[in-house]
């Protein structure tokens, strides 16, 4: 058995924090813990110190701490998540922004993506409550290259699904032996790319146009300060009226006083200011 210490496990920790902003806290040592023993097997590597040089003086490519992000990221997501916030963006906000830019292609950002299933729920609702001749586009992104693989394969076990309406299931899924498959209608206006959040250029260069942010449930693992450099970012992203979505145990006004907080029926959503 090998044996990490404190003193392993905090700069393991701050090796992650400094790349992805995820803050690992102390009571989640025997978390980390596993999974340096887990890549410490892979390298046929001794100790936790001799993985800390391995990943200081010889991943010269990023590829280690890579592997290591793969699994320390949190992929748990589900269809439909947060129901009654989705109910609020397709029903208020989604109409309003329409017909506002009734050219404007309408872009959404899905941030923090995991295995896809916010993205293609997203796709789902468009394709319910938009013009069949409106055009949309949702850009899905994530750090984990796994996660991703599943989401560009789209197959979901009946976990995945529970809370897909029993009419869309129908609609937008086949049925095959090993799951539910998204049907290529759902997935054409989607596509998968591999972005850090942490990373500003790289998420500023996926555009200025959005007009949705959907970040939920994922900065709940940043620290304050990587929450309000994410968010900073996502501002300059979004269109003047555009919309963003944290999770529903996640303030935006806590991280920031830059949006405007806004009723959508029964929600509280946070909009960019029209000037
Ligand atoms: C719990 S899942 C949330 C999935 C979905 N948004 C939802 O609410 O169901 C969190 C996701 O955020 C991703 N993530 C964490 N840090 C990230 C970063 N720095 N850049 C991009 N994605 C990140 C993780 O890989 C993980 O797939």
């Amino acid at each position: 058995m090998v044996i990490i210490g404190l003193r392993e496990f905090k700069k393991v920790r701050d090796i992650i924090y400094s790349k992805t902003g995820i803050y690992i806290p102390e009571s989640k040592v025997y978390f980390l813990k596993k999974r340096i023993e887990n890549r410490l097997k892979e390298l046929e590597l001794q100790s936790a110190e001799d993985y800390i040089k391995y990943l200081h003086f010889f991943d010269k490519t990023g590829r280690e701490v890579q592997n290591l992000i793969n699994l320390v990221t949190v992929n748990e997501t589900y269809f439909f998540r947060e129901f009654p916030q989705l109910q609020a963006f397709a029903e208020h906000c989604l109409p309003e922004v329409a017909r506002k830019a009734p050219h404007k292609k309408i872009e959404i950002l899905s941030a923090g993506c995991s295995t896809g299933e916010e993205p293609y729920t997203l796709s789902i609702i468009l394709m319910e409550m938009l013009d069949s001749a409106r055009s949309f586009e949702i850009t899905a992104i994530d750090i984990d290259e796994n996660a991703l693989e599943k989401a560009k394969k789209g197959i979901y076990n009946e976990r995945s699904v529970k809370d897909v309406p029993k009419i869309y299931l129908e609609k937008y899924f086949d049925v095959l032996k090993s799951g539910y498959a998204v049907k290529p209608v759902v997935k054409k206006n989607v596509k998968f790319k591999k972005v850090n959040l942490f990373d500003a250029r790289s998420l500023s260069m996926l555009g200025k146009d959005f007009d949705f942010i959907f970040c939920r449930n994922v900065l709940i693992y940043f620290s304050d300060d990587s929450r309000r450099k994410v968010v900073e970012s996502f501002y300059n992203m979004m269109v003047p009226g555009g919309y963003i979505f944290l999770g529903h145990s996640e303030s935006v006004s806590r991280i920031t006083t830059a949006f405007r907080i806004k009723r959508a029926g029964d929600f509280i959503v946070y909009q960019k200011p029209l000037e």
